[in-house]
């Protein structure tokens, strides 16, 4: 049985990785899916894919970054479909270049880029998306952390900085919106090998990618669809009772008190130093 019949989905970052198959997930769930993201012409054919296997979705263009673009979002889905049910915060690019480092490096200005898309997104979507879902009495939102929101590695102020606020904002809203039917929460996912991360980081280095997957108690790491089902369940009436929650799916990463991750990938990075970063 469908557990999303005739509710309405926003995935911000829809077009492929975790949003990609989150959006499809949802859709075979019987939702409805508006794809946000900046890359339209991949959101386009991820809307399509669904459509063709069945389900109804639409992309369009949006950069989660700018207020102006997330307004038009939550229109767009509301003006063609009536109503909101979920919003998925997923959005995210790697900053790269003066964006890498630690609060010594980076630059102010990849500092507020990186901020505005991680963190003021979730805020300015909430304006908009909140009033649609406060007027059925229902509604969940959830937001893509990390494990990095959890455990911080040296060298990536901004992502982790933000990522850690996610799950800061999701508790907030999860106690202001509570009242209002609304339940709001995080995923903090490990590595999810994604196909922009499969191309960018292992496709060449087969040793590294061995490396990481002996990291996991369940010696692999996730696939987008590992954090598209739970997701799902966020989403559905079994998760009713839970808000305000940052969800680990990490295949048990983050638990491993000994030979510690973090510390681990440090001295893998500083023996491998052309090793390519995820964020
Ligand atoms: N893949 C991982 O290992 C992993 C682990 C933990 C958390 N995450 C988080 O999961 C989310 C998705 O990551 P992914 O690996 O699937 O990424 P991805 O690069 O595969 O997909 C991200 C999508 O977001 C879109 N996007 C980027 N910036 C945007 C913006 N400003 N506005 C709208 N769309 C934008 C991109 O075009 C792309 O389609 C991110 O928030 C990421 O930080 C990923």
């Amino acid at each position: 049985m469908q557990r999303l019949v005739e509710q309405v989905a926003i995935v911000t970052g829809g077009a492929q990785g975790i949003g990609g198959a989150t959006a499809r997930r949802l859709a075979e769930e019987g939702a409805r899916v508006l794809i946000a993201d900046v890359d339209q012409e991949t959101a386009a054919k991820n809307a399509a894919t669904i459509r063709e296997a069945g389900g109804t979705a639409e992309a369009l263009a949006a950069d989660v970054g700018k207020h102006e673009d997330v307004r038009a979002m939550v229109e767009q889905a509301v003006s063609r479909w009536g109503r909101l049910d979920i919003l998925v915060n997923n959005a995210y690019a790697p900053l790269g270049g003066e964006g890498r480092g630690g609060a010594l490096e980076v630059s102010e200005d990849a500092w507020d880029r990186g901020v505005d898309v991680l963190v003021k997104s979730m805020f300015l979507a909430a304006r908009y998306a909140v009033p649609e879902m406060g007027r059925r009495g229902a509604g969940s939102i959830v937001n893509i952390s990390s494990v990095h929101g959890l455990l911080m590695a040296p060298g990536a102020l901004v992502y982790e900085a933000g990522k850690s606020a996610v799950i800061g904002v999701t508790k907030q809203m999860a106690v202001e919106f509570g009242p209002l039917g609304i339940r709001v929460n995080a995923i903090c996912p490990g590595h999810i090998v994604t196909e922009r991360i499969q191309e960018r980081m292992w496709n060449d280095n087969p040793s590294g990618f061995r490396f990481f997957e002996e990291q996991y108690p369940v010696r692999r790491c996730g696939r987008p669809v590992d954090i598209a089902n739970a997701i799902v369940f966020l989403c559905s009436d079994e998760a009713s009772f839970i808000t305000g929650q940052a969800l680990v799916v990490d295949g048990g990463l983050s638990i491993q008190l000994q030979e510690n991750f973090a510390v681990r990938m440090a001295h893998y990075i500083r023996e491998h130093p052309d090793t390519k970063l995820p964020y």
